[in-house]
């Protein structure tokens, strides 16, 4: 007997739940293909009841794992060290405390309104995830420019030091590049490569592009800007001299260019109204008293029915029993946490290497909106702090806070200074780019995620000897990575981590192909409890089949 389409769906979706119907009615061109579906774990409702989960950690991952888990019925508690929730997802305004490691603290005075987020920044419109959970839970966005073509990037040793704009140097670059194509092409050396008609589409194309004139040759256009800007009257537009190639060609200037075309910085990005921290707090509005904060872990212990795992609360040390458990610390910190893990976990989390990323913001006077036109966006300086940020929030406002640094420090010359030297540093950045500006630089903040008690590294940098991440920015956050290094990387120390150990399950962007971003901590969450909600399915198949043995 034949079955309807609708019986068939209905079927698929019984047999293999949500996210085999889903991917069935893809593949029968019922629903549109596109990148990831908010959630896609393959549990039926309520499949968790009686089962309980502990979860390590409260940033994104252990938030979005708890807040599956639930959905699914399963009886769960976050473990947070500190006392909000959100991990490295932090948002620093007037009143805050800055307190590292070492025993030094800064205190933030900054007016009421400002903010820095001194983890993630940034959500590209291409991580649907942490996105699909912002409009879940009611987080409002606002955009977030991360380029402006008005802003600027300088070397010392390039252009006499003088600053360059970033639309001269994109559009110049293009013009130049074009021009040497075209004159290619006319003398021949590309005969081989293009047909007769091709190389003619070409030139045409080119002449656009560049844009170049009849005879192939760039002299300059608006797109680079103007030296006297057209206005009413007898003012007429006087445009910028190009820029030369060879100037162009030095490494600051094509670095920066480039940055906003990797594919996690393109437009459009977005940023919570108010601060990135709006996001874990939404999510512990929605947990409620599942988040156990001031709770640091101090033991992991695998245990016959399942994993026990040691905390301490207020002095007091206090220990949680579970079915499971998702691991989201970082490894960092799992080094000094007495734990079971088998030996593979061990290695890799002993020989992992972390980075550790800092950022330098100050308030001050709004004087790039104000003296140059620049909203928002990012500038680079080849020595010195790198890149300045500047605020997407509050533009047209009297002030606000500025990013002058955002590095990896770790293993550099820049990480051995002290912070006073650090900060002079910083402010000298603002001065190569903004001569007489950096005077106005006040309240700085400085953050260091090696520094961080319950961090101790920003991001992962290797899984191991000779295991880089997989990923772009392995280097720095300011800096364009080459294509080689695509999200394509595969080592043991991942496959390692990836893979549970028993009961116990990794997760956060360090246990994901997109380290660094709000996205990968979301998506290794959900892979997590669909890791726990596999092995339940498993676990009950066997117990029915005792039964039945036994029957
Ligand atoms: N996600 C980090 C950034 O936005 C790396 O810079």
């Amino acid at each position: 007997m034949g079955i309807t389409r609708r019986d068939f769906l209905t079927r698929v979706g019984q047999a293999g739940g949500y996210s085999a119907a889903f991917l069935t009615m893809q593949g029968l061109g019922l629903l549109e293909a596109k990148a990831a579906p908010a959630v896609s774990i393959s549990a039926a409702a309520g499949s968790g009841k009686g089962t309980k989960v502990v979860v390590l950690g409260g940033g994104i991952a252990g938030l979005v794992a708890a807040y599956e888990l639930r959905a699914l019925g399963y009886e769960c508690t976050i473990l947070e060290a500190r006392e909000r929730p959100g991990g490295r997802n932090w948002t620093v305004r007037g009143g805050d405390k800055v307190a590292f490691l070492d025993g030094t603290a800064q205190s933030c005075t900054w007016d009421q309104g400002h903010y820095q987020n001194f983890g993630p920044a940034r959500l590209p419109s291409i991580h649907p995830t942490i996105l699909g959970y912002c409009k879940k839970l009611g987080v409002e966005l606002q955009v977030e420019v991360n380029m402006s073509r008005s802003a600027y990037l300088q070397n010392d040793n390039a252009n006499g030091g003088k600053p360059a704009v970033m639309r001269e140097v994109v559009n110049d670059t293009r013009g130049h590049v074009s021009e040497l194509l075209s004159k290619s092409i006319h003398q021949g050396a590309l005969d081989q490569d293009l047909s007769k008609e091709d190389r003619d589409r070409m030139l045409g194309f080119l002449r656009t592009y560049g844009p170049l004139d009849e005879a192939g040759k760039y002299n300059g256009s608006d797109r680079a800007g103007y030296a006297r800007t057209a206005g009413a009257g007898d003012q007429t537009g006087v445009l910028n001299q190009p820029i030369d190639m060879h100037t162009l060609l030095d490494e600051s200037f094509w670095q920066g260019m480039l940055f906003d075309e990797q594919f996690d910085m393109q437009a459009t990005m977005f940023q919570p109204v108010g601060g990135m921290d709006r996001i874990p707090y939404a999510f512990a509005k929605a947990l409620g008293d599942a988040v156990k904060y001031d709770s640091p872990v101090t033991e992991i212990r695998k245990s016959p029915k399942g994993v026990t795992v040691t905390y301490k609360q207020k002095g007091s040390t206090k220990t949680i029993e579970a079915d499971y458990c998702i691991c989201t610390m970082p490894l960092t910190l799992l080094r000094s946490t007495p734990n079971d893990f088998s030996a593979p976990y061990k290695k890799v989390i002993d020989e992992c290497t972390y980075a550790s990323a800092y950022k330098i913001a100050w308030e001050s006077r709004r004087f790039w909106e104000q003296d140059y036109n620049i909203y928002g966006g990012l500038e680079f300086v080849t020595t010195g702090c790198s890149p300045i940020w500047f605020p997407s929030a509050g533009l047209f406002s009297d002030r606000g806070v500025l990013v002058s640094g955002y590095t990896d420090e770790s293993n550099s010359p820049f990480g051995k200074l002290t912070v006073q030297e650090k900060l002079a540093e910083s402010r000298k950045s603002i001065e190569r780019l903004h001569p007489g500006h950096g005077k106005e630089l006040e309240k700085p903040m400085y953050v260091s995620w090696g520094k961080m008690q319950y961090n101790e590294g920003s991001w992962i940098r290797s899984y191991g000897p000779g295991q880089q991440r997989a990923g772009a920015r392995s280097a720095q956050p300011g800096q364009v990575q080459p294509a080689a290094s695509a999200r394509t990387a595969v080592n043991p120390g991942y496959e390692t981590l990836i893979q549970p150990d028993g009961r116990i399950i990794f997760a956060g962007d360090h246990v994901s192909h997109i380290v660094a971003w709000q996205e990968g901590a979301a998506l290794s969450a959900l892979r997590a409890v669909g890791q726990v909600a596999d092995q339940v399915k498993a676990a009950k198949l066997a117990n029915g089949a005792d039964k039945a043995i036994s029957a």
